[in-house]
């Protein structure tokens, strides 16, 4: 926009009581969209694909959906506990663009599973309960695709496991109920399972309070897990840990059922000597909570952060205080680097009718400013997002949230917090049109580009108002498997403080280097965003390959 375009829209919106309220109230907090009234299904896990279509699902035994699958779809199942011939979706996929969905078919049972995108693009996802505890199932991105599904692809029952994917391409599967060891998908080295007595140690009897621990691939190829309330780092080459973390301070547990979160924050100068790693935890319930809670009492949630550099040689927690308390938490990493927390409950635990009192403002935590300064509450959204609930990243920047089934059936009235089948959108506010002038738009390279580690790209976005060369950052940004309010996966890379070249006419080129190795990325598709001042760009997806 002009300068005398922006003066005469002013001087009109000055006139008009609805322009007024929506300058001088949406450009801080945030904005929400219901995107859907329902989509038939509860979002209890999502995966967003490089077609820009996000694959959801529930679980098939509970009853029937709100949603038919197509004529001759009906899933039989005689291993199902609830309907051995269910014509009701469990599955959708979503379509980000045109804001439409399409009815998938499940065949065994998804629920507490977990999942992972393969360096080709597909969504592996691994595991589930009864029928479909052991079972891997692949949905390919493509227009009218449809789970596949491969029995006893896993050598171990994985419900409510964590996945990692790797630098080799495989994936790591970590966990589950009663599971104290890890495998690998595809398996290409014998032996298939590998003991973890880390989670046999943290498995609190009755409770259990390590599940979906919280993995994060660090800069040394070992992986961090964090399950209860302390963590290793893991060899898993060698299956050898080579690090133990302390307990976080309080010493309160942070995993499933007391379930907070858990992000790797963004990773910056990686092409130095001496790269860092952090990661944040925040939420969850205390000791205890989750026994009171089945018994109908409800703590307070924590209202505690805990940070630490895992690459440190004497790793140290430090401890911050989030505005809110909150349970049930999803984190999710933004591109212009900060962090979103969303959804959640402020009391009670995760697990059935376990939570109360939904946190219904998400709260925006921004890693580098001081401590004191970093959390900042933003606009409230109508519909409690309690256990069950998941969120996304979409490649717009906004932030696609779903389900919500606190109970065994879906259950639509007569219970506190009935099942939600709708999709809402969060909008931070660097979307805010105000910052339309600042913002650039990416021209090259093209969608779906193929790029090589250590290669040397120059993107050429556009911007209309000039562009201030050392606030230029671009971000790598890894799609995630959302569920159980923790985003598998999730991983940022900051592309450095790049040479910015004016072309003229409101035209650029930043020169940027991908990362160095698979260990730093590893490789697959990666949403791209060029950052201006903090408001980035849309993304586009890139493929990193060997
Ligand atoms: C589910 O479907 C039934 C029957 O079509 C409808 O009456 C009900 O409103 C739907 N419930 C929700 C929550 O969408
Ligand atoms: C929950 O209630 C049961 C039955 O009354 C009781 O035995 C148990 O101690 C209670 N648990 C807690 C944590 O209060
Ligand atoms: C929830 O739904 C199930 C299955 O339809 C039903 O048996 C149960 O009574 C419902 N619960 C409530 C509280 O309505």
């Amino acid at each position: 926009m002009s300068p005398t375009f922006i003066l005469f829209f002013l001087l009109l919106c000055f006139t008009s009581q609805p322009c007024r309220r929506r300058i001088f109230t949406s450009a801080a907090g945030g904005q929400w969209q219901l995107l859907q009234k329902s989509i038939g299904i509860s979002g209890m896990h999502m995966q967003l694909l490089n077609n820009d279509k996000v694959i959801i699902f529930d679980r098939t035994d509970f009853g029937k959906s709100n949603l038919s699958l197509p004529d001759g779809k009906c899933r039989n199942d005689p291993h199902d506990t609830a309907l051995t011939v269910d014509c009701t979706a469990h599955s959708v996929e979503y379509n980000v663009p045109v804001n439409t969905f399409r009815a998938l078919t499940v065949q065994t049972d998804v629920w507490c599973s977990s999942g992972a995108l393969m360096p080709d693009g597909r969504l592996v996802q691994t595991g589930g309960f009864n029928d479909g505890e052991r079972r891997v199932r692949i949905f390919t991105p493509c227009e009218s695709c449809d789970w596949v599904e491969i029995e006893n692809g896993l050598a171990a029952r994985r419900w409510y496991a964590t996945n990692q994917i790797l630098p080799d391409g495989r994936q790591i599967i970590v966990g589950g109920r009663r599971e104290f060891n890890y495998e690998f998908y595809p398996k290409n080295t014998a032996p298939d399972l590998f003991k973890l007595p880390f989670l046999s140690e943290t498995n609190e009897r009755g409770v259990e309070n390590n599940l979906y621990p919280f993995c994060h691939l660090n800069v040394d190829g070992n992986l961090f897990i964090f399950a209860n309330n302390r963590a290793i780092l893991l060899d898993y080459v060698n299956n050898r840990v080579v690090k133990m973390y302390p307990s976080i301070p309080g010493g309160d547990p942070r995993s499933y059922p007391s379930t907070g979160s858990s992000v790797l924050l963004p990773l910056k100068n990686i092409q130095g000597p001496a790269l860092e790693a952090e990661v944040l935890i925040c939420g969850g319930a205390p000791k205890g909570s989750y026994l009171l809670a089945v018994n109908g009492t409800f703590l307070p949630a924590l209202n505690t952060c805990g940070r630490i550099k895992i690459t440190d040689p004497n790793p140290q927690w430090v401890m911050e205080m989030m505005p809110q308390a909150r349970v049930m938490d999803d984190m999710i990493l933004l591109p212009d680097g900060t962090v979103l927390i969303i959804n959640g409950a402020a009391a009670g635990t995760a697990g059935w009718e376990n939570g109360r009192d939904p946190v219904l403002n998400p709260v925006i935590y921004r890693p580098d400013n001081p401590i004191g300064l970093r959390f900042e509450i933003q606009n409230p959204t109508t519909i409690p997002r309690m256990y069950h609930s998941s969120a996304v990243l979409l490649r717009d920047g906004r932030v696609l949230v779903g389900g919500s089934n606190p109970h065994i059936y879906y259950n639509f009235t007569g219970v506190l917090f009935p099942t939600e089948l709708s999709l809402e959108a969060f909008s931070p506010d660097y979307l805010d049109f105000l910052f339309n002038n600042i913002r650039p738009t990416i021209i090259a390279p093209a969608n779906l580009a193929n790029l090589y580690y250590g290669q040397k790209l120059t993107i050429r976005f556009s911007c209309d108002a000039p562009v201030v060369q050392d606030r230029v950052v671009v971000t790598l940004v890894a799609p995630s498997f959302s569920t159980h309010s923790f985003s598998m996966n999730q991983r940022q890379l900051a592309l450095g403080n790049n040479m910015v070249i004016v072309l003229g006419m409101n035209f650029y080129d930043v020169e940027v280097t991908m990362p160095p190795t698979a260990v730093l990325a590893p490789s697959g598709n990666y949403l791209m965003f060029v950052v201006h001042q903090n408001i980035p760009s849309q993304g586009i997806w890139i493929h990193l390959q060997p």
